[in-house]
């Protein structure tokens, strides 16, 4: 017999300084990323965080609910996101997904959203009918340096044992690339490499329409859901832990000493990010301070839905890509958020929005 559970703030704080998040064949969430839900601003304390799925005392599968909102008109209006959707695969094709999702859709009167979904969960929301896809982002991604020792392999295992040789390969063109990107030298123009968002910057940002706010953002540089470590959590399917996480806030002036571009990047194992960008500037100094952060920091790519920076790092000679291909960001809102908001609505997302800051 199925049935399920809810937490909130509350609850969950219990469930795991209990240990009994742990007593399952499988963790339905992390100590941090529940400490970081717990924590989330945007989250109030009678809001369902997670669902929990049990076939009698054996938990089945979890759904997270990851609370925001929009503004509209001064008026706060609270949706959530849908993160991480699993059923143990003892336990699927029973249609516990579907009783998961039914939950959330009634925990949060069907204003609910996803994106950076797997193809496996795209065709269960499409058979359900209750969503339906807005608007995508399109974007790029951008390569600086070549990694065939981990491309090659993960696309075609059995030439696992041809890493060693791989690296070497990356060696040599890598130490190329480097020759290349010599001339890339620091920025003449002052910049702030800053650790959190810091007065100066929540003034600067407060002036941009953003669906979050500098300290919401420093909830998430705070509270991460990634952990830099070199151990993997086996026992969670969702992302927990790497080689390398770390977030930059960026801060570029011109020439007058006058901020003009503030950016949330986050690196996760050489791979970069622009999830937030607020700028009055062209980004032509913004372009310039990548390519240098890319280079000192062996930034092996980039993905980036930031459209007016695409245009401009393209439009550059200087921007150290050795290959780039086209990305789209799909996202799906449940039909009733489509009715619930104003005809028309643009919800302005950034590369950040939703939980796509955290991971
Ligand atoms: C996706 C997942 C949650 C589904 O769980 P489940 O409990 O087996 O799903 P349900 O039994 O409720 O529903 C499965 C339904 O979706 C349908 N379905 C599944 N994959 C499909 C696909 N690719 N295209 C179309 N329909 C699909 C099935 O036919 C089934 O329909 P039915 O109920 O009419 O028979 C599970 O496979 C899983 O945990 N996958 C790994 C984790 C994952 O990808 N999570 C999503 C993160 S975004």
């Amino acid at each position: 017999m199925i049935h399920l559970k809810t937490f909130n703030k509350k609850q969950l704080g219990e469930f795991v300084s209990s240990g009994d998040f742990k007593k399952y064949d499988f963790l339905p969430i992390t100590a941090h990323r529940a400490q970081s839900h717990i924590n989330n601003p945007k989250a109030n304390d009678d809001q369902t965080l997670l669902i929990l799925a049990f076939d009698d005392d054996n938990l089945a599968g979890y759904i997270g609910c990851f609370p925001d909102n929009f503004i509209i008109d001064g008026k706060i209006f609270n949706y959530a996101w849908l993160s991480t959707l699993y059923v143990s695969s003892n336990f699927r094709g029973k249609r516990i997904a579907q009783s998961l999702l039914q939950k959330a859709f009634e925990e949060y009167h069907e204003n609910l959203a996803l994106t950076e979904f797997t193809k496996e969960a795209e065709g269960l929301y499409n058979k359900m009918g209750t969503f339906e896809y807005i608007q995508p982002k399109v974007g790029k991604r951008y390569y600086f340096r070549t990694d065939l020792a981990t491309i090659i392999p993960s696309k075609k295992p059995k030439t696992e044992h041809l890493q060693p040789l791989l690296s070497l390969g990356d060696s040599v063109l890598n130490s190329l690339i480097s020759v290349k990107n010599c001339f890339i030298q620091k920025p003449d123009f002052k910049f702030e490499i800053l650790d959190k968002i810091d007065a100066e910057s929540t003034d600067f940002i407060s002036k941009f329409y953003s669906n979050r706010n500098a300290e919401e953002l420093n909830w998430a540089i705070e509270n991460p859901w990634v952990l830099e470590s070199k151990n993997k959590e086996e026992n969670y399917l969702f992302s927990s832990f790497s080689e390398s996480f770390k977030y930059f806030w960026i801060k570029i002036y011109d020439k007058k000493n006058t901020l003009k571009t503030c950016a949330l990047l986050f690196v996760r194992d050489g791979h970069l990010k622009i999830s937030y960008l607020f700028s009055i500037s062209d980004l032509e100094q913004f372009v310039t301070f990548l390519s240098y952060f890319i280079v000192k920091n062996k930034i092996n790519s980039l993905t980036s839905y930031q459209t007016e920076f695409n245009k401009k790092a393209e439009s550059m000679n200087i921007f150290p890509n050795i290959h780039q291909r086209n990305m789209e960001r799909r996202y799906m809102f449940h039909k009733q958020l489509i009715k619930n908001l104003p005809d028309h609505f643009d919800p302005h997302f950034q590369d950040g929005d939703g939980d796509c800051v955290m991971t």
